[in-house]
């Protein structure tokens, strides 16, 4: 059964048409039954009613006759009695007192059978053929002579034809009228279903038009009673709905515009504050020649110098993480770029003391990635692991993939940070170095994520740290 007409059964009008029309049609065949069964039963009556009169009226004609064996007599006046009483008396018999046919008349070809005595001396009703309308009623009657007694038996056969065919005719008409009944009861009932359903199918597309998004969706209000009062609780709903998304929307493009000004503000002060301090120390070494009167001696300059150098990596780091500049993606061996990087600080790192380990897997796959970005991430974390681990330790370098992603897993063993700093160590210029700017991690989550990836830091104090960079492969 296809998906529509399934939803046609199930829909509300159909069904609510299907019942009354079921209950209409049990009903009317109900009262159809009742009314052909009681007009059989007065119909059978009024019939052995006639038959019994008949038999009755002919029991005194036939005394005489009988009496004095004048069989044509007999003849004739059950002859008159068939013709009189046509298409009700089938057959006509008289029997003498010892039960033998004495004269029989007939209309039906049929051999009528010979009846006992003892049956004789009660009504019956038998069928003489299997058609039905050859069904009769077997009628007899005792002829009773006035101080003789029982002189004979007088039996009429009366056709149940008439009877049938009334029934028939009957049966037809009834038919008619119920499937007029029933036809109207189906159409009745798909008219009610309708009217009392059709504000509940509009309520129900209101409910889908809410569904596609369209807040605020009205539906008309129709019906009654309950119906109604649906109607209106939902174009109550539905606009409040409306205000509190509307409210909500507003809400968060506040919230979103604060928690920018705010990111702007941490931003600012922090560069601010980068800025301050070389700045200070300059000024300080400028103030002090000026009242000395002296000029700046080589420590002087090459302090000067420093600084300088200091607040334009700070700020050459800022730019990097505000505005990173646009890079070419190329199909990079991330293993090569971790190598690359451990060479660059091995030297570094074996001053400190710090033994490196590198579990790289050589099956992981190419990916499309920013090298010099990705090189610059990797060497962020290894300088923080070897500033972590100033008395020496161990660093390990793991590469894997697996699930679509490839992992790179840094761990040291160094100092650890405490799970206030944890919360923060992505924040821009936070640092707990005395010559850090705090951009480091900062400036490896922005590139990490401008890469579709992740990067997660896991640490426990006095005992390290491990950062995981996990890198999409993108086929
Ligand atoms: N491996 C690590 N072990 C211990 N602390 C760490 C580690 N990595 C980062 N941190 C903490 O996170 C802070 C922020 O690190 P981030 O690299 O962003 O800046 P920084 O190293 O302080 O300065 P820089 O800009 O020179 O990198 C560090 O100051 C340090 O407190
Ligand atoms: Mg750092």
């Amino acid at each position: 059964m296809s998906i529509s007409w399934k939803r046609q059964i199930n829909s509300i009008a159909v069904r609510i048409s299907l019942s009354i029309a079921v209950v209409v049609a049990a009903t009317t065949i109900a009262v159809a039954w009742l009314i052909l069964h009681e007009e059989r039963r007065v119909l059978e009556l009024e019939l052995q009613r006639k038959g019994a009169y008949l038999a009755e009226v002919i029991s005194h004609q036939i005394i005489e006759p009988l009496l004095y064996e004048e069989r044509h007599t007999m003849y004739s006046l059950l002859q008159s009695t068939m013709k009189t009483e046509k298409g009700i008396v089938v057959f006509a018999e008289v029997y003498g007192a010892d039960g033998e046919v004495i004269v029989q008349a007939k209309e039906v070809e049929k051999t009528i059978p010979v009846l006992d005595k003892k049956i004789l001396m009660r009504m019956s009703s038998a069928s003489l053929a299997s058609d039905p309308l050859l069904q009769i009623f077997d009628i007899s009657l005792p002829v009773v002579a006035k101080g003789l007694g029982t002189v004979g038996y007088i039996r009429l056969g009366i056709t149940k034809k008439f009877l049938i065919e009334t029934l028939t005719e009957v049966k037809k008409k009834l038919y008619l009228l119920s499937s007029v009944i029933v036809l109207s009861g189906i159409m009745a009932g798909l008219w009610m279903a309708r009217k009392i359903i059709r504000p509940v199918l509009m309520l129900n597309q209101g409910v889908q038009r809410v569904g596609r998004g369209e807040l605020g969706a009205k539906v008309d209000v129709i019906g009654v009673g309950e119906i109604k009062e649906l109607s209106l609780a939902f174009n109550e709903m539905s606009a409040r709905l409306k205000e509190s998304v509307d409210a909500i929307k507003t809400a968060q493009e506040n919230l979103v515009r604060t928690e920018k000004l705010y990111a702007l503000g941490e931003f600012s002060a922090g560069l601010a504050h980068e800025i301050k301090n070389p700045l200070t120390s300059v000024k300080m070494l400028m103030q002090a020649a000026k009242e000395s009167g002296k000029p700046f001696c080589t420590t002087d300059i090459e302090i000067i110098e420093g600084e300088i150098n200091r607040i334009d990596r700070i700020v050459k780091e800022f730019l990097a993480f505000a505005r990173p500049a646009k890079t070419e993606r190329i199909a990079t061996d991330i293993n090569e770029l971790v190598k690359e990087v451990v060479t660059l600080s091995r030297l570094k790192l074996e001053q400190s003391n710090i033994t490196v380990i590198e579990r790289l897997d050589p099956a992981i796959p190419m990916l499309m990635v920013d090298p010099d970005g990705i090189k610059q991430v990797f060497l962020n974390i290894v300088l923080n692991a070897g500033q972590a681990m100033e008395q020496g330790g161990v660093l390990t370098v793991n590469s894997t993939s697996g699930d679509s992603k490839v992992s790179v897993c840094i761990h040291d063993t160094g100092t650890g940070i405490s799970e206030e700093n944890l919360k923060r160590i992505f924040d821009p210029f936070f640092t707990t170095k005395e010559d850090g700017t705090g951009m480091g991690l900062a400036i490896a989550y922005s590139i990490i994520k401008e890469h579709g990836g992740d990067i997660m830091v896991d640490s426990m104090p006095d005992e390290g740290t491990m950062v995981s960079i996990l890198l999409p492969v993108v086929a």
